[in-house]
């Protein structure tokens, strides 16, 4: 499958980056496509090898199998395939000081679990910024972080590099964040029990606003808070009546004024409802 050898690739590359970023000589450079191994430009044709609206993803993460089967469907394998998306993992592991591997330490002053140790963090953040010459943006996924919604996303996707750092077990020691200053950024106001399905959601909805990556850009400007406040109208497709249910007459009617008056108007309605829902308690609308 196209996008699994492609993050196996990744993987590859990820490996053999690390070993060639270790080495004195730190100023080659790797990409990863699935037509062949890692490639290997300098900074003097970097330019000319990247397409204009391409983003290179870095996750670090504990467990970049997670991934496998994410990056190789829909329209992320495609966008990967076509070149505008990059994605490479790489394992945290690889950056441990210890014999067994091991990135987690009990908390000082006791409690619960283990923390994602700072050291292992800030060598292999440090490390993967070096394997691209654009700089890339850090982000930590964090439950306390900025919330994730579509304008934050039309933020992220103006990067064209971004570092994905996916927490796991208590989450980080505080001085991941006192000495890499990264973006936190959470996925809503509740606990996933790693970063990785974080770090997913942001390559999902960023990649939506690359151009070409969705057929039809039309859709993206479109779907719901694409403004970051109205929700998309309901949309019928066939066939036109199902057990008693039919498609609404005016989407029929060929008149397309009609039409986008119909639309604007059940938008701003599903809109309204759902402030009027969150506003009773239905959830936080900030
Ligand atoms: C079990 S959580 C740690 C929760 C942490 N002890 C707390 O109470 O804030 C482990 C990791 O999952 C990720 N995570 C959990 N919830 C998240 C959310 N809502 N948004 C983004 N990442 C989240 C973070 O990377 C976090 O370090």
């Amino acid at each position: 499958m196209v996008c699994s050898s492609a993050l196996s690739l990744a993987r590859a590359g990820a490996a053999r980056w690390r070993a060639q970023a270790s080495t004195p000589e730190r100023g080659v450079f790797g990409q990863v496509s699935n037509q062949g191994g890692p490639t290997e430009i300098s900074p003097h044709n970097f330019e000319s090898n990247m397409p204009a609206d391409q983003i290179r993803f870095d996750v670090i993460t504990l467990f970049p199998d997670i991934f496998t089967g994410y990056l190789g469907e829909s329209l992320l394998a495609k966008a990967i395939e076509a070149g505008s998306v990059e994605v490479v993992c790489h394992n945290l592991r690889d950056w441990s000081t210890s014999k067994h591997n091991k990135v987690d330490s009990p908390p000082y002053g006791g409690g619960p679990g283990m923390l994602l140790q700072v050291e292992p963090i800030v060598h292999c953040v440090r490390e993967v910024q070096t394997l691209d010459p654009r700089p890339a943006h850090l982000i930590a996924l964090t439950p306390t972080g900025r919330r994730l919604r579509q304008s934050v996303v039309a933020e992220l996707a103006t990067h064209r590099r971004i570092i994905l750092l996916c927490g796991r077990y208590e989450g980080f020691d505080q001085r991941v964040f006192d000495i890499l200053k990264p973006e936190e950024i959470s996925l809503g106001d509740f606990v996933l029990n790693g970063g990785e399905v974080a770090a997913m959601a942001i390559m999902d909805t960023t990649i939506r606003l690359i151009p070409g990556v969705v057929g039809d850009h039309e859709s993206v400007v479109q779907d719901s808070f694409s403004d970051d406040r109205s929700l998309e109208f309901p949309q019928y497709t066939r066939p036109r009546e199902f057990e008693g249910h039919n498609v609404p007459d005016v989407l029929l009617s060929g008149h397309h004024p009609k039409i986008a008056a119909w639309r604007k108007e059940q938008s701003l309605a599903r809109t309204a409802n759902r402030q009027q829902s969150e506003e009773q308690g239905g959830g936080s609308p900030s």
